[in-house]
């Protein structure tokens, strides 16, 4: 893209020291200083005035998005993807969030949803992602702006013991919507799953199939998602992002509710998980962040996308259940894919 008036690329030269770990060889964690790079830093934008789509589409914009957002082209966006900060005290490299009352939040939520949903077209999906505590705030205000439709909880298995409460062991994604005209793709999104009950009528599998890898059936993705793992050191796609998402949830979202084309935003991008699952899918992005850091690894992940497109977990059309990766691999030989299975 050419430069324009309102959007440049972020100038070189800003930055914090680079950092140095020694580690294991298999570990694929991409933790680059923004020293280190800068080759990547200088991909993203910074707008200073209203942007059209083709300066920004498939761009990471650097910047704070509730000053982004009102300079980006109104009602282009098919799916909006957001993961703000939890409503929890934290560091996002060095920037704190900090925890507020319940009414702080909501009114937190209501400035970038408010900011946000001008993007969105008149058929377009809405996806947020919250903890427990911060769901008590977000849901009321996704009620006064859209029609929730669902809510999918994310069984993640990482996460803090505590002694006087229960350990948090799972996320909610809320999905809503702008009216009742939305895409979903639920063929798209099926599970493979290992058939333990293989039912048979006049001899033959009742809807399931009998393959080399075993008996598996493709079966309708629910609202509970518990055959995701949080990204970890030998995964390619993890970063040293505190709270990063994978890409095999966010692949999930992004099936389901686009289209191959669709234009597919996220206002709170981190390391680009977003960005990259939708490259990967053949969808158009925008993120914004306001991390010169992790825009960084968004644009090194991007880059890696241009050669691997390959989702952990997500082969052959279908999502694979957990613990498959041997069938995983064998169904990739007999399809001739050299593609990665899940971990
Ligand atoms: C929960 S994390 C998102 C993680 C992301 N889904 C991923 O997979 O890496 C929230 C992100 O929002 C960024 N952020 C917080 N406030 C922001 C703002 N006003 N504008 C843009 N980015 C912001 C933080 O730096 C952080 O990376």
């Amino acid at each position: 893209m050419e430069e324009t008036e309102s959007a440049r690329s972020v100038p070189s030269g800003a930055g914090m020291p680079p950092r140095r770990r020694a580690r294991s060889a298999r570990n694929k964690t991409i933790d680059l200083s923004i020293e280190d790079g800068q080759q990547y830093l200088a991909r993203c934008l910074t707008l200073s005035g209203s942007a059209a789509l083709p300066d920004v589409i498939d761009r990471t914009i650097s910047g704070d998005c509730l000053e982004v957002l009102p300079l980006l082209p109104r009602g282009s966006v098919d799916l909006l993807i957001c993961d703000p900060p939890y409503n929890q005290s934290r560091s996002f490299a060095g920037k704190r969030f900090s925890s507020k009352s319940h009414s702080g939040y909501a009114e937190y939520t209501e400035k970038w949803l408010c900011a946000a949903l001008p993007l969105l077209k008149r058929t377009g999906s809405v996806y947020v992602c919250c903890d427990w505590k911060s769901g008590i705030d977000i849901v009321p205000v996704l009620e006064r702006h859209l029609t929730i439709r669902n809510r999918i909880t994310w069984q993640r298995e990482k996460g803090r013991g505590a002694m006087r409460n229960w350990k948090s062991g799972m996320e909610d994604i809320w999905f809503a919507t702008l009216s009742d005209s939305y895409t979903f793709n639920v063929d798209a999104v099926k599970v493979r799953r290992r058939v333990l009950a293989p039912y048979r009528e006049n001899g033959q599998p009742k809807d399931w199939e009998e393959t080399e890898e075993g008996r598996f059936r493709n079966t309708f993705p629910s609202n509970f998602w518990s055959d995701i793992s949080v990204p970890y050191w030998s995964m390619p796609e993890n970063t040293a992002h505190p709270t990063q998402k994978p890409e095999k949830l966010l692949a999930k979202l992004i099936l389901a509710s686009s289209n191959p084309g669709d234009l597919v935003l996220d206002p709170f991008l981190g390391s680009g998980s977003t960005s990259v699952t939708a490259k990967k899918l053949g969808r158009h992005f925008i993120g914004i962040e306001e991390s010169a850091q992790y825009c960084v690894w968004a644009e090194k992940r991007l880059e890696m996308a241009e050669s691997d497109r390959s989702i952990q977990g997500y082969r052959d059309g279908v999502f694979w259940d957990r613990n498959t990766s041997h069938e995983q691999l064998t169904a990739g030989k007999n399809a001739g894919s050299g593609e990665p299975p899940e971990a």
